[in-house]
């Protein structure tokens, strides 16, 4: 080690430079974008700064850049009462909003200055920074008060750290946290090929993301931010535009002039004229914007102007129209997904929207289809707002051809002919025939060998489907008693290097953990971290095939619908067979014992409820630490029940129940006495 007895003096003075170094390099590479080192040569200053905090943790800050890559779990968001309300913005439509707002401000006060900005369709951030250190990173809320997020903030690579140069002592930016587009495609690429549910939009997602508890999870799908509003009792200018600039030389990511992402102009002409170059221009952009914000740029005015109840009177917003256009329905195609669960696809003749080129556009169900009285060849309403997918929203009935076919939803499977069934209170038909609907079955076999899954490298969803067609695998197992002879039979494509790969995938695959092989397995609403947690708790597969619904949701994360589907699954006799078969391969159907022993038995035999929050634990963590110590978590309290743990809210109902059954009721500090005594 480069440091190998280093004194702590000498150990500070490095941690500090090599600190500075990587926030100057971090801001050189995402904010400038024009890095002056080498991606290695980051690396190797971050494992530097590693092992050096790790030899001497109490030399971390709490903003070294080692937090970039993200801290250890949170358990809790606590709220924060914002010392300025974020407000909202009032919303125009029209040249004609704008220039009643404009008029409005000059019949009383003259002719006047406007900053004009994006208005970025991402989550509303407020930042305090304190002698330029980050100290808090506050969620909108309800604009009164937000969450504390500062771990996840921290990982957001344009957020600086540390400020530079002399900053008032005290200083808060607002700004909005975005998700590019690039980066929500790569991740619901990711997700898809997990078998996952895919995120509906990149604004949503940066709100799931910045909810999250392991920012280390935050930290790799590569948010952004823009800052757009300077509060401290020191501002450097009186005008908002230049306050943005010292912004901007403080290391703070802004608009960017040059680009014409802030600009200013001081007649209606010139705000339109803005407006304009982004209805268009802003199809091109890495983030998603839905309009222009107008606002006030001297701030003397500003104050004088004032508020409104909940939105101030020196600021607007413009938002265009959602984009949409009339095309063709040249038909409907009905796709059948692993679960069974078919989506009606409308096949559209492709037509150019905010864009991108459209060719088709999801219809969600039947009903929607029955709702919009659908025909093939109707000239539809396509819009696309912030989602990707675009949507029909509407049909020119007029101008329907006589005798032209309503869409008629399928009575039976399209792909194996098993009539479709739709649950009560559902809205998606399903085809019941999991094992032998085709395209139901190669995609249970693509989730089972994906990544997160079972990750046998070599087979994709050509080779799956193509083993499928051959004959040659029906079900995850068969997989298992696959041959290469029988791989190189099948011809073209089918090499001797690539065969062997996939067979040692398979063999490779038997060492998976039990947690993976649990998710992999593609039980209904089971996904990665639900298996985990279902996982630790239970063991092994045959305790959680013997579970109740009851029993089910003790577990942390598992409501009834996971507890229900996990049920479903067991009754079956096919999937037992495919359970058993795998364990008969050798794969892995209880938690590796070493590294899952139970801390202790403790709550051996005893069966606990957890209702409310805690403050030094999370549920989850409450529910974690039941069962590493041997107790069982219910999720209802009965006459079994051996206590309650209760966070500050626990509701009355749950409270009154308790004291009817004679069910003690203890604290988070109590219960942990309990674990340490
Ligand atoms: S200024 C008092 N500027 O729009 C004015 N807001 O509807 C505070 N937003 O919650 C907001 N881009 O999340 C401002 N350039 C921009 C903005 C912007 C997006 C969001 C922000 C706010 C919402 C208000």
């Amino acid at each position: 080690m480069i440091f190998a007895g280093m004194d702590k003096a000498t150990a500070a003075r490095r941690i500090a430079q090599l600190s500075e170094e990587l926030e100057r390099h971090n801001h050189l590479y995402y904010v400038e974008a024009r890095p002056q080192i080498s991606d290695q040569d980051f690396d190797l200053r971050m494992k530097e700064l590693e092992r050096l905090e790790a030899e001497f943790p109490e030399l971390t800050s709490p903003n070294s850049p080692t937090k970039r890559v993200g801290g250890d779990l949170t358990k809790a968001f606590p709220t924060v009462v914002h010392r300025v309300p974020m407000l909202s913005l009032g919303n125009s439509y029209s040249r004609e909003e704008v220039a009643d707002f404009v008029h409005g401000i000059e019949k009383e006060h003259g002719r006047t200055r406007f900053t004009l900005e994006l208005k970025y369709d991402g989550v509303a951030i407020s930042l305090i920074y304190r002698n330029g250190e980050l100290v808090q990173g506050i969620t909108r809320g309800d604009g009164e008060k937000g969450e504390d997020i500062t771990a996840n903030v921290r990982t957001v690579r344009t957020i600086p750290l540390r400020l530079h140069g002399p900053v008032p002592e005290e200083l808060e930016v607002r700004g909005e946290i975005l998700m590019g587009r690039r980066a929500f495609e790569r991740l619901n690429t990711q997700r898809e090929q997990e078998g996952e549910e895919l995120f509906a939009n990149p604004r949503n997602t940066t709100a799931g993301t910045l909810k999250l508890q392991d920012p280390k999870v935050v930290a790799q799908r590569g948010l952004e931010n823009f800052v757009y509003f300077l509060i401290t009792d020191h501002l450097p200018t009186r005008s908002h535009y230049g306050n943005i600039l010292q912004c901007a030389r403080w290391g703070f990511r802004t608009p960017d002039p040059a680009k014409r992402f802030i600009a200013q102009a001081d007649s209606v002409e010139g705000i339109m004229a803005f407006i304009n170059h982004w209805d268009h221009a802003r199809h091109e952009l890495e983030f998603g914007t839905d309009g222009v914000v107008i606002k006030v740029d001297d701030l003397d005015l500003q104050e004088e102007l004032g508020m409104r109840a909940k939105s101030p009177r020196w600021a607007i917003a413009y938002k265009y129209p959602a984009e949409q256009k009339f095309t063709r329905l040249n038909g409907v195609e009905f796709n059948v997904g692993r679960t069974g669960a078919i989506t009606p696809v409308a096949l559209l003749e492709p037509v150019e929207l905010a864009g991108t080129v459209v060719k088709r556009a999801s219809i969600h169900n039947a009903d929607q289809i029955a709702k919009l009285d659908l025909h093939i060849g109707d000239l539809v309403r396509v819009e696309k707002g912030g989602e990707i997918i675009p949507k029909i929203t509407a049909v020119d009935v007029e101008r329907r051809e006589p005798g032209a076919l309503p869409v008629a939803y399928p009575a039976l499977c399209p792909a194996c002919g098993t009539p479709l069934v739709r649950d009560e209170g559902e809205a998606q038909h399903y085809c019941p025939n999991e094992h032998a609907c085709p395209p139901q079955i190669v995609r249970r076999i693509e989730h089972f060998v994906s990544r997160k899954a079972m990750d046998i490298g070599g087979l994709g969803g050509e080779t799956v489907e193509a083993l499928f067609q051959a004959g040659l695998v029906h079900d995850v197992a068969d997989l298992y008693d696959l041959r290469q002879e029988q791989l190189l039979a099948l011809g073209k494509g089918w090499g001797e290097r690539s065969t062997q790969l996939i067979i040692d995938g398979i063999a490779a695959s038997k060492a998976i953990p039990f947690e993976q092989v649990l998710f992999a397995l593609g039980i209904r609403h089971v996904g990665e971290t639900v298996a985990k947690k279902i996982a630790r708790a239970v063991g092994g597969i045959d305790r959680l095939a013997a579970m109740s619904v009851e029993e089910l949701t003790g577990i942390g994360e598992v409501g009834t619908v996971i507890a229900q589907s996990i049920r479903e699954f067991f009754g079956v006799e096919g999937n037992r067979r495919i359970v058993e078969r795998l364990r008969a391969a050798g794969l892995n159907f209880a938690l590796d014992p070493e590294k899952h022993a139970p801390r202790s038995e403790k709550l051996k035999g005893l069966s606990i409820v957890v209702s409310g929050v805690f403050e030094t634990f999370t549920r989850d963590g409450i529910k974690e630490s039941i069962e590493a110590n041997g107790g069982k978590v219910s999720g209802s309290i009965s006459r079994k029940t051996s206590f309650v743990v209760a966070g500050a809210d626990m509701g009355p109902a749950k409270r009154a129940k308790a004291d009817e059954l004679g069910v003690k009721v203890i604290d988070e500090n109590e219960f942990r006495r309990m674990l340490e005594g």
